[in-house]
C-alpha cells in the first residue's frame, strides 16, 4: 500500500482541497459512519456529501469519533433543489451544519443549477453571505453547464472555487473543462469510476494489467494526471484502500491517449440542462 499524501490543489480563494477524497452518494445513514470511518482511517481527509443524500448525521459521527482534528479535514455538502433561494438556502445550510455536527463546513456548493426553477443566482448570494461570515470557507457549484456559469459570473461577486460534474472516461466533459480553465474553476469529477460501468473496457483492463493495478485505480490515476480532482464512493473497505493507493506510479502518454479516445459522451447520471 503506497503512502504517499494526497496532494492538494489551491482553489482560486487560497483554500487547498485534497484531490482524491471520499463520496458517500447512496450510502445509508447507519452504513455511512463506518464507510467514512474505514475512509478516515485509511488516510482520505475530504469527505463529499449533500442534504440529499440522507447521511450527514452518519458523516457527522464519523467525523466525531475520528479523533482528526477539524482543521484537518475539507467536509463538503450541498443545497438541495427544493430548498433553491435566499431564506430557503441559510435554513437549509443550518439544518446540514447541525446534522453534520460542525461549526463551519470547506465548501458549500448548489447541488443542481435546475434552470427552470430560476432560483441559482438567489441562492448563490445566500451562499456568498455564507461564506462573508465565515459558516464556509468556500462556495462553489455542481452540475453547472457554461451557460448557467456565465450567468452567474455575470450576476455575483464571487467566482465558484469549483464546479463538481459528471466526470470519467466515457464523459470527458472537455468544453466545460476549458470554461473553468479560463475563469480559474477547478473541476471535480463525480462518479469518477462511471459508477463501476467502465471497468470492464478492455483499453482500461490492458493498461492496468500492464501496471499492475485494477481498473479502478487506472481511472482514478487517469483523473490526477489531469489535474481533476476526484471523490470515488465505495462502502467496501478494501476497495476504499485501493482507490488511494494511486499515487505510486503514473500512466505513459500512450495509456492517457487510450483512454481520451473512450470519450462517448456517455451520462450515468441526470442531463443538468433538463433536471428541475
Ligand atoms: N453532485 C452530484 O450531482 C453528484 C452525483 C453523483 C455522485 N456525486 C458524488 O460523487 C461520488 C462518487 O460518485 P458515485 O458514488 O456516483 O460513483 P463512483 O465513485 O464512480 O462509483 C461507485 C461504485 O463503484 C464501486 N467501486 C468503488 N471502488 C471500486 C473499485 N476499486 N473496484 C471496483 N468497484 C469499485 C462502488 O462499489 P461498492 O461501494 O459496493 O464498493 C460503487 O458501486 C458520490 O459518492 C457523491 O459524493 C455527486
Amino acid at each position: 500500500m503506497s503512502t504517499t499524501p494526497v496532494p492538494n490543489v489551491t482553489l482560486n480563494n487560497g483554500v487547498t482541497i485534497p484531490q482524491l477524497g471520499f463520496g458517500v452518494f447512496q450510502v445509508p445513514d447507519e452504513e455511512t459512519t463506518a464507510a467514512v470511518g474505514t475512509a478516515l482511517e485509511s488516510g482520505y481527509r475530504s469527505i463529499d456529501t449533500a442534504a440529499v443524500y440522507g447521511n450527514e448525521a452518519g458523516v457527522g459521527r464519523a467525523l466525531a469519533s475520528s479523533g482528526v482534528p477539524r482543521e484537518e479535514l475539507f467536509v463538503t455538502t450541498k443545497l438541495w433543489n427544493d430548498d433553491q433561494g435566499c431564506d430557503a438556502t441559510l435554513a437549509a445550510f443550518d439544518a446540514s451544519l447541525e446534522k453534520l455536527g460542525l461549526e463551519y463546513v470547506d465548501l458549500y456548493l448548489i447541488h443542481w443549477p435546475t434552470p427552470a426553477r430560476d432560483r441559482y443566482l438567489d441562492t448563490y448570494r445566500a451562499m456568498e453571505k455564507l461564506l462573508a461570515d465565515g459558516r464556509t470557507r468556500a462556495i462553489g457549484v455542481s452540475n453547472f453547464q457554461p451557460a448557467h456559469l456565465r450567468r452567474l459570473l455575470d450576476h455575483t461577486g464571487i467566482v465558484p472555487v469549483l464546479n463538481q460534474v459528471e466526470l470519467h472516461p466515457g464523459l470527458q466533459q472537455r468544453e466545460l473543462r476549458a470554461f473553468h480553465a479560463e475563469h480559474g474553476i477547478a473541476t471535480e469529477a463525480w462518479s469518477p469510476l462511471a459508477q463501476g460501468a467502465l471497468l470492464k473496457d478492455e483499453a482500461i483492463a490492458g493498461i492496468a494489467e500492464r501496471h499492475g493495478k485494477t481498473p479502478a485505480q487506472v481511472v482514478l490515476r487517469w483523473h490526477l494526471q489531469e489535474g481533476t480532482i476526484v471523490i470515488p464512493k465505495s462502502v467496501t473497505p478494501e476497495r476504499i484502500r485501493q482507490n488511494l493507493d494511486v499515487f505510486g506510479f503514473a500512466l505513459t502518454q500512450a495509456d492517457m491517449d487510450a483512454v481520451a479516445a473512450l470519450d462517448s459522451g456517455m451520462r450515468t447520471g441526470p442531463d443538468p440542462d433538463t433536471l428541475n
